[in-house]
């Protein structure tokens, strides 16, 4: 038998074995063993530390998981604050940031350091004396809840610390992950199993880092990355850059792809240019972070009550988000076309919180494979319409059906035909109400008659009750009929009456657009209404005459002509110029500052509304896009100006703010 010192070194050389194994694996990425020969290595550590149990100790690779699980959380008052940190959105911010920091630093230089925001959640690891004693979410910042048990499981967190010259208590910081795979293989087995998928992987991560049976957490495949120290006994370096190295030569995981900066222009390039590339990391970024790299500077810099001065995130907008399909409906438009909507659980996307995305039609449907209980990725089109892009078929729970196309309206129950292209579905009662409903909510729209205070409940309201059956109707309405609805007060059926009239006045393309003609929008209305000046004249104009116009191809033409020869809707268009409506033509100028010009708007302007500016725009005679190119001739930048403005400065496009714009008007 084995004399008790050679078991106690074969047991540490062992055990030494393994971490270096798991330091190339996990931390720095290297698969040097097979699988087989780590398990084998393992084996051996087990049995005879099963043999031994006197040689167990806490920093043990087999004691990673505790067998036993907590009662619940104990508390962990942080030595040192963990604040939170301020956020900017976009070059201009950065910007903003780098004078408070230079203003502050009078004289000296300075350097950043820039990383990648990881999408986890922040956790204080303590060090003594090399080894692992607590590990402490972050909390309220002051106290956190005790997660060691757990946080011990993740492999890329080392027990005991490797190399010299460790400080006795060193406190580490950094962000707890859960990879992508790992997220979507959580997914798949939760939906399996029919339990809720988690809806990122930031909340896969915190809900696996608070479950009392580390058992389970360990089977969840978390990972981490050391960004920052708390408490320290003695000084580990002058610089944030040499701490990274430092924790490096610790066996600590340090993100690869921290870079230096010797000025804000070049750290907004690191930012930038990550923008796209994050998406094939193998991790969810949410950002990016800037951070003064002297320590002696830092301090000068200080901290706010919430977060320091030296330190600043760049945002990046979630243009994509994953959500679950909870049911789709199914909606009558203004044509009669039926789209399925998903009704979604609701998450956050580019800033808003999205509960519904639109499937477009049931071949696109088809296309994308979507059903109820699907998890799927979503993302904005041109900043506002969620789009659902794929089905994460993997993660489809089991007993799910294809969607079927529905062979009634689900408004009026008459049966549905195929459009001509095969790929819509429409319901052509000419009296069905959920069509009419959409019409009147296209006519009263922002775009088009802006009617205030006539929202889709009274529209609703007003069908329902036979009230109104068209769009002249509406300018019927007494106070008397309001007043009877539901939920109606004297003063704001005053209000809805006082909307409708003033819409009377609105000028000849938003009567046109109103009409809501098939493949008629706000702008081939006003090609239109500047053609022909008048509705009576455009009434009267042939297909060809139509046809002939530039901008206004064939389909559109005899879309026009159709509904202006429908009886129809020539009887509608009687009574609304009977009831008082004069559609105005207002003169677009051929000359001025902006005539010609082409204009890309992006963020919130004070004095117009979308439509209004766009209106404004076309009145100047010039062109309003929605994308910026070399052939942009100025962006109108707003408040919370979106990625236009920093592809306008990329591009050299001279940028106007509101007040110039008014000045060149
Ligand atoms: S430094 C006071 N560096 O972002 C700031 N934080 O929004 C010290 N985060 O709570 C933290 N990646 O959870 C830092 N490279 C990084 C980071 C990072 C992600 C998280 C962290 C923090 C949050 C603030």
């Amino acid at each position: 038998m084995a004399k008790k010192e050679d078991i106690e070194k074969q047991i540490e050389r062992l055990r030494d074995e393994i971490r270096e194994h798991d330091y190339l694996y996990y931390v720095l990425n290297q698969s040097t063993i097979s699988d087989r020969r780590y398990d084998e290595i393992f084996a051996e550590l087990k049995m005879l530390e099963e043999a031994n149990p006197q040689f167990i100790t806490l920093d043990s690779p087999t004691q990673r998981v505790s067998e036993q699980p907590l009662e619940g959380f104990a508390n962990v008052r942080h030595a040192v604050p963990m604040l939170s940190m301020d956020n900017t959105y976009n070059a201009d911010e950065l910007r903003a940031f780098d004078e408070r920091v230079r203003k502050q630093l009078g004289v000296m230089d300075y350097d950043y350091v820039v990383e990648l925001k990881i999408d986890g959640l922040a956790v204080n690891l303590r060090y003594e004396r090399g080894k692992l004693v607590t590990a402490a979410t972050r909390g309220s910042g002051r106290v956190g809840d005790d997660v060691t048990a757990n946080v011990r499981t993740i492999k890329a967190v080392p027990l005991v610390l490797r190399g010299g010259d460790i400080p006795v208590v060193l406190e580490v910081r950094g962000e707890v992950y859960m990879p992508t795979s790992a997220f979507a293989e959580l997914n798949k087995l939760r939906t399996e199993a029919g339990e809720p998928a988690f809806a990122n992987p930031r909340n896969a991560a915190a809900g696996s880092l608070k479950l009392l049976d580390a058992k389970t957490t360990e089977t969840r495949n978390l990972s981490f990355f050391a960004y920052a120290t708390g408490e320290l006994s003695e000084p580990l370096a002058e610089n944030h850059y040499q701490t990274l190295q430092k924790f490096k030569e610790f066996g600590l995981p340090v993100n690869p792809d921290i870079k230096r900066a010797k000025d804000i222009n070049e750290a907004i390039d690191i930012c930038f240019s990550w923008s796209e590339k994050r998406l094939e990391l193998g991790y969810q970024i949410d950002g990016m972070v800037i951070k003064v790299n002297h320590f002696d500077q830092q301090d000068i810099l200080g901290a706010t009550g919430r977060a320091p001065r030296w330190c600043i995130s760049y945002k990046f907008a979630a243009e994509q988000a994953e959500t679950i399909v909870e049911s789709i409906d199914v909606q009558v438009g203004k044509s009669g076309i039926l789209t399925p909507v998903a009704n979604l659980t609701p998450v956050q996307l580019a800033g808003t919180t999205v509960k519904r995305a639109s499937l477009h039609n049931f071949d696109e449907l088809n296309r994308l494979g979507v059903r109820c209980g699907d998890t799927v990725v979503i993302e904005k089109a041109g900043e506002i319409i969620p789009q659902v892009i794929q089905v994460k078929k993997e993660l489809r729970p089991a007993g799910t059906k294809p969607f079927k196309v529905p062979k009634e309206c689900p408004n009026c129950g008459s049966e549905v035909k195929k459009d001509e292209s095969g790929v819509y579905v429409r319901c052509v009662n000419p009296d069905c109400q959920g069509q009419l409903i959409e019409r009147l909510k296209y006519f009263a729209g922002r775009g088009q008659m802006d009617i205030e205070n006539l929202g889709t409940a009274l529209i609703e309201q007003l069908v329902e009750t036979g009230l109104v059956k068209n769009f002249a109707d509406l300018y019927k309405l007494q106070k008397p009929d309001l007043i009877d609805l539901e939920r109606m007060a004297e003063k704001s059926a005053d209000n809805v009456i006082k909307a409708i009239e003033a819409g009377k006045t609105r000028p000849l393309w938003r009567f046109i657009a109103a009409l809501g003609i098939r493949h008629i929008g706000g702008q081939s209305a006003q090609i239109l209404a500047e053609r022909f000046g008048s509705l009576d004249t455009l009434m009267k104009a042939t297909q060809q005459e139509l046809a002939d116009i530039d901008q206004i191809g064939p389909t559109m033409a005899e879309s026009i002509y159709e509904y202006f020869h429908n009886p129809k809707n020539r009887a509608v268009i009687d009574q609304l110029f009977a009831v008082g409506i004069s559609p105005q033509q207002t003169t677009v100028r051929r000359k001025g500052n902006l005539a010609g010009k082409t204009i890309v708007v992006t963020g919130t302007l004070k004095n117009f509304t979308r439509p209004q500016i766009e209106q404004a725009i076309r009145q100047a005679g010039a062109k309003s896009s929605s994308s910026v190119s070399k052939k942009t001739d100025f962006v109108l930048a707003g408040e919370n100006p979106g990625s236009k403005l920093d592809k306008a400065k990329e591009l050299g496009v001279k940028v106007i703010d509101e007040k110039e714009f008014l000045e060149l008007l």
